[in-house]
């Protein structure tokens, strides 16, 4: 359930209440692919980086180590050890993204796994299925993520046959949270918004999907191509489609930068895997703007990666030696950046909040928005 606790402009500072805790908004989601966030960060370590919320992969966990497996080990709770909130996402993006020689009809979506090659069928009710054995707090519905540019044509039947999912999905998962043996019977089902970068699609598509009364609505198809000023123009455009008193999610962004002029836009949630991939390249962001440790100027400097930073990394370790982890190749390099990137993403969130609170944030946006793009 979501609570609106506060609005500033279009800005929501708000609650969502799940069976496994209670999420904050507007939040961060840290990307926990395969069940774990890459760089070697396990569950004992989230609560350490502010983590509320994790999201984890229908399509990876369905391929290794299957779903069924994961059921029998009790669900993605039991078998992670993370006990908060977690999101699945449908396997709608990964199909499109990793898998190849897709082949699309009605029924679903034929793929090649990106591990073996074996051919995959996966369609709404496979989808629904797969999330229900692994027992997510939420699960997506499964849709097509077109690339941007999309041709109209194709972007319009795409996203009608992503309402016709949309409608096999919310029949499949309620018959499953009514099994006997289901893990997650509370499990929630949030809907996603397609339509390209076309504003008139986009409202049509809203306005179908939220016909169906869910617990959450994600835009999705964004970051995939087109520049953030028509990524701002579509949410602008289908903001005002979305219900009031259900929670928005902005799927795959982004920057902290698209992240502040998303949430002034009225986004409640996001999830993006550049904390963790920028680190494993040696990039940490700061509120300063974007480190690269590789760089030979930090060879001999003893302060940590963020001076203002209380992360378990920036609290012990200089930037000489990560530069020197990263130079070496060692392990402990990509697991302290990765620390420090998901506590900054996850004290950007928290700061927003605060700022909402304490009727400061167009000010808080105004003072780092520019600073946050920065390469430093
Ligand atoms: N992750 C980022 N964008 C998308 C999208 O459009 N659909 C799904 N299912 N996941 C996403
Ligand atoms: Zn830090």
């Amino acid at each position: 359930m979501y609570r609106l606790i506060k609005q500033v402009g279009k800005a929501r500072r708000g609650e969502f209440v799940t069976p496994h805790g209670i999420i904050q908004m507007p939040a961060f989601m840290n990307v926990a692919t395969a069940g774990a966030i890459k760089g070697a960060v396990s569950a004992l370590d989230l609560k350490e980086l502010k983590c509320q919320v994790q999201l984890c992969n229908t399509y990876h966990l369905h391929l290794r180590p299957g779903d069924e497996t994961v059921k029998k080990l009790g669900g993605l709770h039991a078998f992670t050890r993370w006990q908060g909130p977690i999101l699945t996402d449908s396997g709608g993006f990964q199909v499109f993204s990793l898998a190849k020689l897709r082949n699309i009809k009605e029924e679903g979506v034929t793929f090649a796994s990106h591990i073996d090659g074996h051919r995959i069928f996966m369609g709404p009710e496979e989808s629904m299925r797969i999330q229900s054995n692994l027992g997510s707090t939420i699960a997506m519905a499964f849709d097509e993520c077109m690339e941007n540019p999309a041709e109209y044509n194709y972007a319009r039947a795409s996203c009608q046959r992503t309402v016709r999912w949309l409608y096999r999905c919310k029949e499949e998962h309620d018959r499953l949270n009514a099994l006997p043996d289901t893990v997650n019977p509370k499990q929630m089902l949030w809907g996603i918004n397609q339509g390209s970068t076309y504003e008139d699609l986009r409202i049509e598509n809203m306005r179908e999907i939220r016909k169906l009364d869910l617990d959450g609505y994600a835009i999705g198809g964004l970051a995939v191509g087109e520049p953030a000023e028509e990524m701002y123009r579509i949410i602008e455009a289908v903001e005002p489609e979305m219900p009031a008193d259900k929670p928005r999610y902005l799927m795959g962004v982004g920057t902290p930068v698209n992240i502040l002029e998303a949430v002034k836009r009225g986004v409640d949630i996001f999830d993006c895997v550049m904390p963790s991939r920028n680190a494993r390249h040696g990039h940490a962001f700061t509120w300063e703007g974007c480190r690269n440790l590789m760089n030979a100027k930090y060879e001999l400097d003893t302060l940590p990666l963020d001076p203002t930073c209380d992360c378990p990394a920036c609290r012990n370790f200089s930037r000489a030696y990560i530069h020197h982890l990263f130079k070496s190749g060692e392990m402990l390099a990509m697991r302290l950046c990765v620390m420090h990137n998901i506590y900054f993403y996850n004290t950007l969130l928290e700061r927003i909040r605060a700022a909402l609170d304490n009727d400061q944030f167009d000010a808080f946006f105004e003072e780092n928005v520019a600073k946050l793009g920065k390469r430093i």
